[in-house]
């Protein structure tokens, strides 16, 4: 199904410890998020991700809606090494919603 941006806005207070969004983000404990579907993995300047992430980077890979609503069901089962310490979103709406926010968010 297709999610709710304002829906997801709220459930993205779960990742706002850890990430922004908007003109003004900045890396915090986990990198900005803007433009993320259609960003490659591991590209912000600055941030120092893990190496599984910067594994995933190499390989040439992108973040589109599938691979990051897999990402976000378990984030630790899809990328065992991440240091991206966050137990995942069990509902499927949240994460569709969480997607629909994102694309906001270019
Ligand atoms: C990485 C999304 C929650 C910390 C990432 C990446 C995405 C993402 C897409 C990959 C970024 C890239 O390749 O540039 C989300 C979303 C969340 C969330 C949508 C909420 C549903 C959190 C939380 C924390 C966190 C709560 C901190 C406790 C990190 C860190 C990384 C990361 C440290 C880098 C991972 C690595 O290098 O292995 N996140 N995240 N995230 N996130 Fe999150």
């Amino acid at each position: 199904a297709e999610g709710d941006a304002a829906k997801g806005e709220k459930v993205f207070k779960k990742c706002k410890a850890c990430h922004a969004v908007g003109a003004d983000a900045k890396n915090k404990v986990g990198p900005e998020l803007n433009g993320i579907i259609g960003r490659p993995a591991g590209s912000v300047e600055g941030f120092k991700y893990s190496k599984a992430l910067m594994e995933k980077a190499a390989e040439g890979f992108v973040w589109d809606e599938a691979e990051l609503m897999a990402f976000l069901t378990k984030p630790k089962k899809y990328l065992p090494k991440t240091k991206m310490a966050f137990a995942g979103l069990r509902k499927e709406a949240d994460r569709e919603n969480i997607v629909a926010y994102l694309k906001q968010n270019p």
